[in-house]
């Protein structure tokens, strides 16, 4: 059995005390009403992780993570956050490559690929997201532009470190858009990404990894999407920032 996972990316968002108050309500929720073995991720501004990983410490299927660290693991790099510094916090995920790191902070595969390795080299885990532009998609080079982003940013590792990737297929155009990809679209693609990985490792690797949907994901179209089978979860933007809405996208997994 695959490991499921519903990861939610606050972004930007969020002061202290409203991202204590939404763990702290979410927390609880889950709690009460969610009793299936999915992961829940909480992955707030680094600067919260601490204080989350603490909250969450007695909640067994709540773990929190980055989005994003450097690829150095220590030095004169102003700003940068290490994945070291992370785990420290008690992070156990860290997004690399998100969509909004690659377009506006123009991350490329290759640097990516050494993201991916300082997260390893941590023993966390990298949720490592590819996705189309809607140019691409309506060019009909979208698979294509996915299989260069599997390739370069994660084909250098070894079997063993890929058990303990994640990978998340975020179509741009479906991000904070309210335009989800269907069920068949995100099958689709869900399924062209684990033969990538049968065909450069083998059928454990490809069978074990776990593959989040991410995209205006929401309480209402979370049922059907995790109907798929090849859609493990979800990495949720938008719908993360309020407890009910995360809750019930988590109980959609049951
Ligand atoms: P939305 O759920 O707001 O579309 O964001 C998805 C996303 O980018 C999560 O990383």
């Amino acid at each position: 059995m695959r490991k499921k996972i519903i990861a939610g990316n606050w972004k930007m968002n969020k002061s202290f005390d409203e991202g204590m108050a939404l763990v702290s309500e979410l927390s609880n929720m889950i709690k009460d009403e969610y009793h299936g073995s999915a992961e829940v991720v909480i992955i707030p501004p680094s600067l919260y992780i601490n204080s989350i990983s603490r909250m969450t410490a007695d909640f067994a299927n709540i773990s929190s993570g980055a989005q994003n660290c450097s690829n150095h693991s220590s030095g004169a790099y102003t700003g940068e956050i290490s994945a070291s510094m992370v785990k420290s916090c008690g992070g156990k995920y860290i997004i690399i490559g998100h969509s909004e790191r690659r377009q506006y902070f123009g991350e490329t595969n290759d640097w990516l690929a050494k993201k991916v390795d300082a997260v390893l080299t941590e023993s966390l885990n990298p949720i490592y997201c590819v996705g189309e532009t809607l140019e691409e998609r309506e060019s009909n080079v979208h698979f294509n532009v996915l299989k260069a982003q599997i390739s370069e940013g994660l084909f250098h590792l070894s079997a063993e470190q890929m058990a303990n990737v994640v990978v998340a297929y975020e179509p741009v155009w479906a991000i904070g858009t309210g335009k989800t990809a269907s069920t068949e679209q995100a099958q689709e693609v869900h399924a062209f990404i684990r033969n990538l990985l049968r065909e450069k490792y083998n059928e454990t690797v490809a069978d074990h990894l776990t593959i989040q949907y991410g995209g205006s994901v929401k309480a209402d179209n979370a049922v059907e999407l995790f109907s798929a089978p090849d859609i493990d979860g979800a990495l949720v933007g938008g719908a993360a920032l309020q407890s009910r809405s995360f809750a019930d996208i988590v109980k959609a997994m049951a």
